[in-house]
């Protein structure tokens, strides 16, 4: 016999909760003939149980631990909406009694995921996250169904809407990063703390999460190499229209012979890509499989309803798991942790900008810094300035990452030059 029910708990009751419940009331007739039986919110947990709520959750029980919803006997389903570390607990509860979970925790899933995965498959139960990386793309789904059995030799994705608005409206409406940032923030697309955008955690995070799926690797966000967008000024994405790029802040996993690379930085990327049309708030993640070839997931990345709708995506299909009694194998889950390349070994081309003092020789030392540490120019242009000062764009051939580097180091240090070299990679495959 199927449940009347699937019984859900709640924890948080935040913007994207909100969201979720709306489209429970909502979509409630389509819900229940997709599952078999209606998904009732029989418990919330909430930091403050008094406070008066925007939703509707007459009939529902509001309590302040989340441990206590996640061990109930009328929770089929734990739901977990209210982000950050501490409601781990909860969802171990949750996974050792074998009901299911749908989070959106991004910042715990990339930190302590395959625990999470262990716990699950120890209890052959499982653990959804659609909405942690990529709001409402439906790729985590498609990675887990359709494309399971595919083998990817690329991820490139545009995970961060905030930052992805920035660059967009830096370019395209000329604003400075600082209007553009406050822009983001008016809109509602940033952090509560924008530093996590604006530093590639946020993008850091998400990568994790994709690249379990996708190469089956548990990689913790903090050993990602991440530089994030700060410091990009109006002059570099003019350069970049200029060499026929635009500028994106990527998280990036590629599959070489001698180990992963994952790195995630901003990067001049040909307009020509598929992910140059990405703008805005937008996210978008590309991949490359064996058998599939290209594939781009395009849509929103963030906001209240599409991140809702991924966790209803969840949420149906665990319910539908519950109605139908189906239980998985006892498994030990897939990832493990993969062979890597470090960034210091990848070979990349790049975008320098530096300001020197416009005299004789001085263009001779910065092409020796480069020389000298194997890093040859593919293109390079200078314009006149003011004071007798030269802005100087150059464009690499392929190098070692930590060739190039190392010789940014060397000619900031050159006395000739007024501005240190602003580096950008150039993801050009
Ligand atoms: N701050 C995030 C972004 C929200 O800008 O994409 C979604 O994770």
């Amino acid at each position: 016999m199927p449940p009347p029910a699937v019984r859900v708990g709640l924890l948080g009751c935040g913007v994207v909760a909100t969201g979720f419940l709306r489209l429970l009331r909502e979509r409630e007739r389509l819900i229940r003939e997709s599952v078999g039986a209606p998904l009732i919110v029989t418990r919330v947990a909430v930091r403050d149980p008094a406070k008066r709520r925007g939703a509707d959750l007459s009939g529902v029980a509001l309590e302040a631990d989340p441990v206590a919803v996640a061990a109930a006997t009328d929770v089929d389903l734990l739901i977990e909406l209210a982000g950050g570390e501490a409601v781990f607990d909860a969802l171990r509860t949750a996974l050792e009694r074998g009901v299911p979970v749908v989070t959106a925790n991004k910042h715990l899933l990339s930190l302590r995921g395959e625990e999470l995965e262990r716990l699950a498959a120890a209890s052959g139960t499982t653990i959804r996250y659609e909405a942690s990386a990529g709001g409402g793309i439906p790729v985590l789904q498609a990675l887990e169904h359709g494309l399971r059995t595919e083998r990817f030799q690329l991820l490139v994705a545009i995970l961060n809407g905030t930052t992805n608005y920035i660059l967009s409206t830096m370019e395209r409406d000329g604003r400075d990063f600082a209007e553009a940032l406050d822009a983001a923030r008016k809109l509602g697309f940033a952090e509560s703390d924008p530093t996590l955008d604006l530093t590639g955690a946020d993008t850091a995070e998400k990568l994790s999460i994709l690249v379990r799926r996708a190469f089956r690797v548990s990689v913790p966000h903090a050993s990602i190499p991440t530089e994030g967008i700060i410091g990009m000024e109006q002059e570099d994405l003019r350069q970049a229209d200029r060499f026929g790029y635009t500028v994106k802040l990527l998280g990036i996993a590629l599959r070489h012979s001698d180990g992963l690379d994952l790195r995630v930085h901003p990067a001049f990327i040909p307009k020509r890509y598929l992910l140059a049309s990405v703008r805005d708030e937008f996210n978008g993640v590309y991949l490359r499989g064996e058998a599939t070839g290209s594939m781009l997931f395009y849509g929103k990345g963030a906001g209240a309803l599409p991140t809702a709708q991924a966790v209803l995506g969840d949420a149906v299909a665990a319910a539908r798991e519950i109605v139908g009694g189906v239980r998985y194998p006892r498994a030990a889950p897939e990832a493990e942790p993969g062979k890597r390349l470090p960034l210091d070994e990848v070979r990349t081309k790049y975008y320098l900008r530096l300001i020197v003092e416009d005299r004789p020789g001085v263009l001779a030392q910065v092409a020796g810094c480069l020389g000298g540490s194997r890093v040859s120019v593919a293109q390079m242009f200078q314009a006149e300035g003011i004071r007798g000062e030269a802005s100087i764009t150059m464009l690499t051939h392929d190098a070692r990452d930590r060739d190039v580097r190392d010789a940014v180091k060397g000619i900031a240090g050159l006395p000739a030059v007024r501005k240190a070299p602003r580096a950008v990679r150039i993801f050009d495959l």
